[in-house]
């Protein structure tokens, strides 16, 4: 029998990208296997959203490799992304869920109960008959995650979910990770909150200008950091 394909691990090696003149990653290499979250963390323009757009298979390495499952070429049929600012279709709840939910070949009939059991897995049951860009940014965030969710992702690629929201509306969005994560998800997280970094577990990859500077479990990243760079992240110096 043949194994089911998999996209884990993701494997990049001397991974560049540039854009014109400008160099956005710079010889990258890294393996993400599956396992707890692995936060993406670096400083603003360090290259985190070029980091996961890669890993998405939404940009193309200028030199260098991107594989998946050991695939050089894999259609993100088992991954899903969701943006720093999602946009909502101007439609309901239950309808922006409908749309993904066909997209991902659903057919109408299984519909409605994946559509409630998405709204219940994100906590907006009750929300669906709402315009979808009525929602509160967490909520619209929480729509975003079960957009990204009606795929049934091997891989969730986040991309500072929680960026601009309350604490309270923080804390509704890890939950969610986390049990996606603990439903075997594979959860690749950018972030630079580093209290998201202890919350969440997992491993670290840490960005400074597009350079890989450090590749730790995310307590010794943040409690024994080996790099100078990364000693001054964790302690709320300007890495610049
Ligand atoms: N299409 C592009 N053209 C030119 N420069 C780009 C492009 N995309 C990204 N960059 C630059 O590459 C660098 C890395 O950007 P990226 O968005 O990946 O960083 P980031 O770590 O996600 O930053 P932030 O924390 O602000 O979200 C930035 O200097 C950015 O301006
Ligand atoms: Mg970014």
């Amino acid at each position: 029998m043949r194994a089911p394909l998999t996209d884990l691990p993701l494997v990049l090696d001397r991974v560049s990208l540039a854009v014109g003149a400008t160099e956005i990653l710079d010889r990258l290499s890294v393996t993400i296997a599956a396992g707890p979250p692995t936060l993406v963390v670096g400083p603003n323009g360090s290259g985190k959203t070029s980091l996961l757009r890669i890993c998405m298979g939404l940009a193309r390495p200028t030199s260098g490799t991107i594989s998946w499952g050991g695939r050089l070429d894999a259609p993100p049929l088992r991954r899903a992304f969701v943006f720093q600012r999602p946009v909502m279709l101007r439609r309901s709840v239950a309808a922006n869920l409908d749309y993904a939910l066909a997209h991902a070949g659903v057919i109408r009939r299984q519909r409605p109960a994946r559509i409630a059991e998405l709204l219940a897995r994100v906590g907006l049951d009750g929300l669906e008959g709402r315009p979808a860009r009525r929602l509160s940014g967490g909520e619209q965030q929480r729509l975003a995650l079960a957009r990204a969710l009606a795929r049934e992702p091997e891989i969730l690629l986040l991309d500072e979910p929680t960026a601009s929201l309350d604490p309270a509306a923080t804390r509704a969005v890890e939950d969610i990770v986390l049990a996606a994560a603990r439903s075997g998800i594979k959860v690749v997280m950018a972030s630079h909150d580093l209290g998201q970094v202890r919350r969440l577990g997992g491993d670290v990859v840490f960005l400074v200008r597009g350079a890989l500077r450090e590749r730790s479990g995310a307590i010794d990243f943040l409690d024994h950091p080996a790099s100078e760079d990364a000693a001054r992240f964790v302690r709320g110096d300007l890495v610049i």
